[in-house]
This record gives C-alpha cells, sequence and structure tokens, in this order.
C-alpha cells in the first residue's frame, strides 16, 4: 500500500475511506468491510454526524484482530463552530470519544469559516462569525495544544487557499501537514498541489469522485457527471478498469492522498484494487485536459449574501 510521509517519518496510507454522506446504519458495516479488504486509513469528521458508529466498527475490528490502532490512520475535522481556541480540545475530546480513541492521527479545521457555538449548518445570518472575530490564528492555537497533549499526532486543514496557508505559516508553532481539498480531474488543484509539495504538506482529494450523492442543494441543473465523463470511461475501458479506478490511479499518481467514500462491499473492493492500476502518460496527458476548474462543492453554503463570507475571501483565487 502507497503511503506519504509526515516530517517526522509517520506514514499515512495514500487510500483511505470518505465517510461523508455514509448514513447511520450503513457506515458500521461499510468501515467494517473496508478494514477486512485491507483499507487503513479512514477519513472521518464531527460534523458528518456518524462518528459513533465508526467508532462502534473500530472498536469491534481491533478488538478481532482484523488490525492493530498503530496500522490504523484516523483523520477528524474540527466543526465550525469550535473555532475559539477553548472550545477546539473539546470538541477534539468529543470526537475521540465517539470514535472510542485515545489518539488521532491527524485533525483537520474543516474550512476557514466560523460559527456561533452549537451551530452545525446556519439557517440564519447572524449564526456567522467574521475572521476578525475569530481569527484562524487563534483557532490554530488550539489545534497546536491538541498535539501538545498527545489527542492528534498531526494537525492540518480543509478548503484552505494558497494564500490562507501562508498566513498561518507565517506565525504557526507547529507547521500545518496536510490539507484536504476537492480534487478531482475536472478541479485538479495543481497550483495548490505544487504549493503543497513545497512546503512538505500532504494534499488530500476529497470528493474524487464526484460525489453524486451530495445533497441536492449542491447539484446544479447542468453539472456534469465526472463518473459518466468520457474520456475517463475511454482510459478505464482500455486498462479494463472501471471509471472510479481511473479516477482513483490518476489521483494516487499525482503524488495526492484520496478518500472515494463507498458503502457497497463491491465497490469498495473495487476501489481499493485501484491502487494497482497504473496509468501511462498518455493517459495522465488526456486527463489533465478535462480540468473545468469546476467545483462541486463551491463553498455557497458560506457565501450567503450578507454573511462574512464571500467566495473570493473564501477560495482567494484573485490573490
Ligand atoms: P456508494 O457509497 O453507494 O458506493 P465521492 O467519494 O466523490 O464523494 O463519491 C461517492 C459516491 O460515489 C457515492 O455515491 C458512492 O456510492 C459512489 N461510488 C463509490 N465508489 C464507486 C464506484 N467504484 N463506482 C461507482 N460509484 C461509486
Amino acid at each position: 500500500m502507497k503511503t506519504l510521509s509526515f516530517k517526522n517519518g509517520d506514514a499515512m496510507p495514500a487510500l483511505g475511506l470518505g465517510t461523508w454522506k455514509s448514513k447511520e446504519g450503513e457506515v458500521y458495516e461499510a468501515v467494517r468491510q473496508a478494514l477486512r479488504i485491507g483499507y487503513r486509513h479512514i477519513d472521518c469528521a464531527a460534523i458528518y454526524g456518524n462518528e459513533a458508529e465508526i467508532g462502534q466498527a473500530l472498536r469491534d475490528a481491533l478488538a478481532e484482530g482484523t488490525c492493530t490502532r498503530e496500522e490504523l490512520w484516523i483523520t477528524s475535522k474540527l466543526w465550525n463552530s469550535a473555532h475559539r481556541q477553548a472550545s477546539v480540545l473539546p470538541a477534539l475530546e468529543k470526537t475521540l470519544k465517539d470514535l472510542q480513541l485515545n489518539y488521532l492521527d491527524l485533525y483537520l479545521i474543516h474550512w476557514p469559516v466560523a460559527l456561533k457555538d452549537g451551530i452545525g449548518f446556519p439557517t440564519s445570518l447572524d449564526e456567522f462569525v467574521s475572521l476578525d472575530e475569530v481569527p484562524l490564528t487563534e483557532t490554530w492555537a488550539g489545534m497546536e495544544a491538541g498535539v501538545d497533549q498527545g489527542l492528534t499526532r498531526h494537525i492540518g486543514l480543509s478548503n484552505f487557499s494558497i494564500y490562507k496557508i501562508k498566513q498561518l505559516l507565517a506565525s504557526a508553532r507547529i507547521a500545518p501537514e496536510a490539507n484536504q481539498v476537492e480534487s478531482h480531474p475536472y478541479l485538479p488543484q495543481t497550483p495548490l498541489l505544487e504549493f503543497c509539495q513545497q512546503e512538505g504538506i500532504i494534499l488530500t482529494a476529497y470528493s474524487p469522485l464526484g460525489s453524486n450523492d451530495r445533497p441536492p442543494h449542491l447539484i446544479k441543473a447542468d453539472a456534469p457527471v465526472l463518473l459518466k465523463d468520457e474520456i475517463v470511461a475511454s482510459i478505464a475501458e482500455k486498462h479494463a478498469a472501471s471509471p472510479a479506478q481511473v479516477l482513483i490511479a490518476w489521483a494516487l499518481q499525482r503524488g495526492t492522498s484520496v478518500i472515494p467514500k463507498s458503502v457497497s462491499p463491491e465497490r469498495l473492493r473495487q476501489n481499493f484494487e485501484a491502487t494497482t492500476l497504473e496509468l501511462d502518460a498518455d493517459d495522465m496527458a488526456q486527463i489533465s485536459m478535462l480540468d473545468a476548474h469546476l467545483r462541486f462543492i463551491d463553498g455557497s453554503t458560506w457565501a450567503r449574501e450578507g454573511s462574512p463570507y464571500l467566495l473570493a475571501d473564501l477560495w482567494d483565487e484573485d490573490k
């Protein structure tokens, strides 16, 4: 299994199991099955609402000896409503309790967006908190305390731009070591990947299959379906593989970590087997033509009329 190395030599399996959208009642079996197949990296987040069930699966798999805790790589994420420095450790402790673990391998700031205490997704404008009020440097100090206390081995970011990473790097005591962002052939994130590689930051690709099961408000009528892309399908046919396998192999060959979500035993296995698929230079060149700068998760949840977040300030593309 291919791994990506952190600065202290810790190795993260490049392929992980995504759990966003994995429903309660389904995620227990998905995690058990994934671990039996050989997955050792599970990507979680408090806001997914399923960490307690994932925790039961981890507990049972460890008790049955499917793998050891040391072989596992467990990532989770701090929700937007816990950005105050004093809120970070309690949120991390809650995630550890739910996952039935005493440490995480990686803890990420989920979004560069702050919300009032207790808010999942805002329903009114007064539930937003601006970054002037709770700066990301304050949140990061809470994340660093998580490392100091041995609650997480590594800390990082999610949905952060080059601009925001640079700002944090300027003052961080512990440099962020990972950034998890949407990435697939329609949104390859090449400048961000190159920047992260220069800085020793691992980039993890979320929505690598295009997240067709995303919530309806994130589905635009004219949005293309990545898994049905003709170029991807033709490359899949050439290798007697599936489109999903091509997308996963592409992500791995670019040096990113990748976390496809599935709750189907057959697709979990298929996705795992993508680690042995080798794309050639011609395949990679053809896929690079698909860049459409298309975000399926475009940040519009945060950039509401009148909220302190504008799309331009979220992705910082003109900075
Ligand atoms: P399911 O969970 O029923 O397998 P993403 O990882 O980009 O968020 O995409 C997840 C979506 O892709 C889910 O709807 C998932 O369905 C589906 N999916 C996962 N693996 C495959 C596969 N190998 N082939 C087709 N669809 C897949």
